[in-house]
């Protein structure tokens, strides 16, 4: 085992590695070897269906531990409950991840030893897909994958390519090295290593009263993915997030709020911070709240809600006289003539990149996993292709990577 392959990122570290049952688990043997070569140390823990394309053996020998396969081993659990065996890892691999194992995965079972683990553990979870290509665009897997995402699952691959089957398309297991990239770079080696990112996600809730508030339809899917996004780059990442569904993404610190001031309080104690992105949907203003439940009484004057302007945290950012992040991004969420306003508010909020979309309703932005954005910056507006919140993220995260690959220009 040579000395000069071991990585910083990966030495020391624990990997347990869930072996799905696909033809890919045949590349399961060289990821070991790849991953043990760089100092990681490999706990295998097949599927049933695994062990029909690759042995216990061949991984028990590769990776020189004990090979774990089904859940009522009493041997075994005496040893090393699941539950223990899920935490003593600092990252659970999936890999090959069929499309049976991803759903499995999203309904939450736990019916062999492997999908227990996977319920059981509170350390990130990452998926190398492989599968057919019809099975992997399928509408189920899709969904499947959009489920796991939101549930803080990192994806690597699948790539495109001829496959095991005879067909051609995405659903190839991403390469074992694509993999230890992708784990190195989970582990703080990525372009954005030793960079704070500060992204503000999700609406704000402004009261009325104690029951009652102002809220806008923002899910906070698009501002979460960010965050993931940079983190899965290296960055350190703080994400200060309005009331939201989605579970906080692995590996980010998370700060919770409800009002506009709260935000804008939180950024400005997460500061400083090399990079801001503003993607929540702040309410523009708040009310001057009742003390006690407003009642309703016959005969008498509707409510009337004192309006108050909400600080913005985007020009505020910008305008930091102190601690201005070297680079501001916004978003900006309009309806009609999307360039033009987009590229005004720009301006007028003094950030560097402005992220502009449609969030007209026929577009189903809001709530929707989709997005089509246009870029603005001191360059052309560049439109970008519809595509998934979570691509949008990423795109945008490779572009900030190469922003500070290039000196900040
Ligand atoms: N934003 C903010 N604080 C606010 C309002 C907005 O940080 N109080 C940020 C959002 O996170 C987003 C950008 O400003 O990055 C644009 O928000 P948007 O609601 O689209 O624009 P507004 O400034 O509200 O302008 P208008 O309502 O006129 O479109």
């Amino acid at each position: 085992m040579g000395d000069e392959t071991v990585s910083a990122a990966l030495a020391g570290k624990r990997v347990l590695l869930v072996v799905g049952g696909g033809i890919a688990a045949v590349k399961v043997p060289d990821l070991i070897r790849r991953l043990r070569e760089r100092g990681a140390s490999v706990c295998p823990v097949m599927t049933r269906a695994a062990a029909e394309f690759v042995t216990p053996l061949a991984l028990s020998a590769l990776s020189e531990e004990k090979v774990f396969t089904e859940l009522f081993d009493l041997t075994d659990e005496a040893e090393m409950g699941h539950i223990q065996l899920s935490r003593q890892a600092d990252i659970v691999v999936v890999a090959p991840a069929t499309a049976n194992l991803m759903a499995r995965m999203v309904s939450g079972m736990a019916d062999e030893l492997a999908t227990t683990v996977l319920m059981a553990t509170d350390k990130p979870v990452m998926i190398a897909p492989a599968m057919n290509v019809r099975m992997w665009l399928h509408p189920a897997t899709q969904r499947n994958l959009a489920q796991l995402q939101a549930d803080g699952v990192s994806v690597v691959g699948p790539n495109e390519g001829s496959m095991a089957c005879g067909e051609f398309g995405p659903g190839r297991m991403a390469e074992p090295m694509e993999i230890v990239a992708a784990l190195e770079r989970h582990f703080g080696q990525g372009p954005l290593k030793g960079l704070h990112a500060l992204v503000t996600s999700g609406p704000t809730h402004e009261p009325i009263d104690p029951v009652r508030y102002i809220a806008n339809r923002s899910s906070g899917k698009q501002g979460h993915a960010i965050a993931a996004a940079l983190r899965s780059l290296g960055a350190r990442v703080t994400l200060v997030s309005g009331p939201t569904a989605l579970a906080d993404p692995v590996g980010v610190d998370v700060v919770r709020v409800e009002t506009a001031l709260q935000m804008r309080d939180a950024c400005e104690s997460a500061l400083p911070a090399d990079i801001a992105i503003c993607a929540a949907a702040v309410a523009d203003w708040r009310v001057d709240a009742a003390g006690q439940k407003l009642k309703k009484q016959a005969g008498q004057a509707l409510p009337d809600l004192k309006l108050a302007e909400n600080p913005d945290i985007l020009a505020g950012l910008s305008g930091h006289a102190q601690q201005r992040p070297r680079l501001v991004i916004g978003f900006a969420a309009e309806t009609q003539n999307v360039v033009e306003y987009a590229t005004a508010k720009r301006a007028k909020k003094s950030c560097d990149w402005i992220v502009a979309n449609d969030v007209s309703p026929a577009t189903g932005t809001f709530g929707g996993d989709r997005n089509a954005v246009t870029l603005i910056s001191a360059a052309e507006p560049e439109s970008w292709p519809p595509m998934a919140k979570t691509e949008v993220a990423e795109r945008l995260a490779e572009r900030v990577a190469w922003y500070f690959g290039h000196g900040g220009e």
